[in-house]
């Protein structure tokens, strides 16, 4: 009998698979559906402090626009707090997740200001979130901006929520920073229990007709999976007490296996479950098992970080050496 128990952010899951942010896990029928299937947790989607701004500047607009057409208008809504109206939504979604579900339920943030970043976070977790990931999704167009400036920032927001709230912090970074490991160690320092690794970053595209930007959403192909694992193998070894999350391109349970033994706590999946749907869970775990089987393995305790980079003393020249593989390994 494989054991399939993880660990994650100090809470004690009963799989590995954890379902990450998409609109599936925004659905409480869906959520149900995910924990039936076998998923070890569930994180919710991402609270934007624009989602709760623009929500409260619609109503703001409706009641004023009514308070001018009728007289009486504003006795229709005598006590509305005008900016918690995306924020209930949330708080509702965590409220009855975390009623009706027993695997732990994670919320993830994404503000813009500092005091939004907190607040919100603070709210999620007084409606019962037992964790809270903050998705660290920023483009850092500005030319003025330097990158550490860029970074400062970031850690002075895990440290500013890391204070405010007392449950489990774990931080959703890009892979885009010029020393990682270096970066990934100051997160931690700042106080993330855990780094899920990593965002997507989604380009928009050109309309030839329109000549408008358009938003486009691909879903992750499974190759992508290789950015994350290798950075998780780096860091493995050098946060031995850091939660860490695999993201990206998961499409099988081979790939569980592969995030698993370089060192990841869990593996996080969206794509495939947008896919194939909610009970895809199952079928990834059932086949994570046979694999395990096959391979001798007990237990996910015994995989994890087995190929971490443990055996490379000097990991940039490990990668080197990788790297000048890959290019001759090509045969036309
Ligand atoms: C439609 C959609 C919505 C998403 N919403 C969120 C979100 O609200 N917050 C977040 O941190 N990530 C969000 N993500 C990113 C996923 O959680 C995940 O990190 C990313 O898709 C990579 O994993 P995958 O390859 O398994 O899809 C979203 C992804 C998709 C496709």
């Amino acid at each position: 009998m494989t054991i399939m128990k993880s660990r994650y952010l100090g809470l004690d899951l009963a799989t590995p698979l954890v379902a990450s942010p998409s609109p599936l896990t925004g659905k409480l029928d869906v959520l149900l559906e995910l924990e039936d299937a076998g998923v070890g947790a569930v994180v919710l989607p991402s609270l934007f402090e624009e989602e709760v701004e623009s929500e409260a500047l619609v109503l703001n607009e409706r009641l004023e626009t009514g308070a001018g057409a009728f007289s009486e208008a504003t006795d229709f809504f005598p006590d509305v707090e005008l900016d918690h109206l995306g924020l209930e939504r949330h708080i509702l979604l965590v409220e009855e997740a975390c009623t009706r579900l027993t695997i732990p339920v994670i919320a993830s943030v994404n503000g813009r200001s500092a005091g939004g970043w907190v607040r919100y976070a603070q709210d999620l977790v007084s409606a019962g979130a037992q964790a809270i990931e903050l998705n660290m999704y920023d483009v850092a167009a500005d030319p003025m901006s330097t990158g550490a400036a860029v970074e400062r920032a970031y850690l002075e927001l895990v440290a500013h929520v890391r204070a405010s709230v007392d449950v489990p912090v774990s931080v959703k970074l890009s892979p885009f920073f010029s020393s990682m490991a270096n970066f990934a160690g100051q997160v931690v320092d700042s106080g993330a229990d855990g780094l899920v690794l990593f965002n997507r970053f989604y380009q928009p595209d050109l309309d030839l007709e329109t000549l408008d930007v358009t938003p486009r959403l691909e879903l992750s192909r499974p190759g992508e999976i290789r950015l994350p694992l290798r950075w998780i193998a780096i860091l493995r070894p050098l946060l031995p007490h850091t939660s860490l999350a695999l993201t990206s391109g998961v499409a099988s349970g081979a790939d569980i296996a592969k995030g698993l033994l370089a060192g990841a706590d869990v593996v996080m999946s969206t794509s495939e479950l947008l896919r194939h749907g909610p009970r895809r869970a199952e079928e990834l775990l059932d086949e994570l098992e046979t694999w395990m089987a096959a391979n001798d393995y007990e237990s996910v305790g015994q995989l994890r970080g087995s190929v971490a980079q443990h055996t490379s003393p000097d990991p940039g020249a490990f990668e080197r050496a990788q790297y000048q593989k890959v290019l001759s390994s090509w045969r036309g």
